[in-house]
């Protein structure tokens, strides 16, 4: 056992802060007696504030149409081989009634940057669910939108939005994305959010092309600054239409040592063992939860367009039935000593008891 990786594990779990040197150190001597040091105590953090819960969050993924070209990303406008469909209002309601009947709590909207998709649209999508479940909460995630159009569907009844950041260092942003797109617009989007009142997530691809340790600590500032209530990470892992094709996938590895990171300078916020991290390894969101994550995010888009909605290949659940998703994730959940609970699960600082 190296005494200085438990030191540096355990300063900043004491001070929930990290130093660019200590982030290197982890990374580079995060040997599986030590990274598992450093889990144990995010996993004792997470226990502490979640009591070995695990919250789910339903996915519906409502359109793949995009105008971004992201260069990572499966459903960017320039792949000609994505076949694009979107999700009607009545399609929407019913995978909520499905999500509804299975017990979730939250409803995840996503979607690519779809201008079919008006403001009007959406809070029309949004109030009919409030309606229908007064008591779940919904969530959007359908990228960079001005402030007012974000006002509105805070008004319609949306509690929260995920936009992860994608990367805090500019020149990092610059070449994961095509030069209309920018890391300052996008992180004051973020800013908006907040302001407004959302519950926000933020959040980061590990192993991307061109990142860097020093960028990964960028990033952890800017979510200091931030405050957000979730953070979703999970690996790059490469798409064969995108020009990052031949790139290698990000570390399931660094993934796990930056949740237990987060776990222990953030000790309440979300964190979810994602998709992404399912996908790299068959057992990834578990070893997720046992570093610290504390969400799931089970598929609730219907069967039929769930392989269309391929951020990157070989993305797990696409051919599994909401039911399916939703047992196996319990039993996952379970076989770890964990268990689902179906509560909207917001962020500590919101819970009422
Ligand atoms: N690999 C992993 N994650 C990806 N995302 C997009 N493309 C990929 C990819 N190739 C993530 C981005 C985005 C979220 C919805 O999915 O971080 O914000
Ligand atoms: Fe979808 Fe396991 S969570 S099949």
């Amino acid at each position: 056992m190296d005494r200085e990786f438990a030191r540096i594990t355990d300063e900043i779990k004491e001070k929930q802060e990290i130093t660019k040197e200590q982030l290197e150190y982890i990374f580079e001597n995060s040997d599986e007696e030590n990274a598992e040091y450093l889990y144990r105590a995010a996993r004792e953090v997470s226990e502490e504030v979640f009591h070995k819960e695990v919250y789910l969050r339903g996915l519906i993924e409502f359109t793949n149409y995009c105008k971004n070209d992201c260069y990572y990303c499966g459903i960017r406008c320039s792949n000609k081989n994505a076949e694009r469909y979107r999700l009607t209002e009545e399609e929407i309601l019913s995978c909520c009634e499905m999500g509804d009947k299975l017990g979730f709590k939250t409803f995840v909207l996503q979607g690519g940057e779809d201008a079919y998709f008006t403001d009007e649209k959406i809070c029309d999508i949004v109030s009919g669910i409030k309606e229908r479940f007064p008591d779940s909460a919904v969530t959007l995630s359908i990228g960079e939108k001005s402030k007012e159009s974000y006002k509105k569907y805070f008004d319609a009844g949306a509690d929260r939005y995920l936009l992860r950041h994608e990367t805090a260092n500019e020149e990092h942003y610059s070449m994961l994305h095509p030069a209309n797109l920018s890391g300052a617009h996008r992180k004051q989007c973020l800013r908006d959010l907040k302001e407004i009142g959302f519950q926000v997530g933020c959040g980061i691809m590990i192993g991307t092309p061109g990142q860097k340790t020093e960028h990964i600590y960028e990033d952890i500032c800017f979510m200091k600054e931030l405050g957000p209530h979730m953070i979703g990470i999970g690996p790059f892992i490469s798409h064969k239409d995108t020009p990052f094709k031949d790139e290698p996938n990000g570390s399931v590895e660094k993934t796990l040592l930056l949740l237990a990171i987060l776990r222990l300078i953030f000790p309440k916020v979300l964190l979810p063992a994602t998709t992404a991290l399912g996908t790299a390894d068959n057992l990834g969101r578990e070893k997720g939860i046992l570093a610290g994550a504390n969400v799931m995010m089970p598929n609730l888009s219907p069967v039929n367009v769930r392989k269309k909605y391929l951020l990157y290949d070989g993305k797990i659940c696409t051919g599994e039935e909401a039911a399916e998703c939703n047992m196996c994730l319990r039993n996952r959940v379970e076989r770890i000593g964990f268990k689902v609970v179906d509560i909207r699960g917001d962020h500590p600082d919101f819970l009422k008891n």
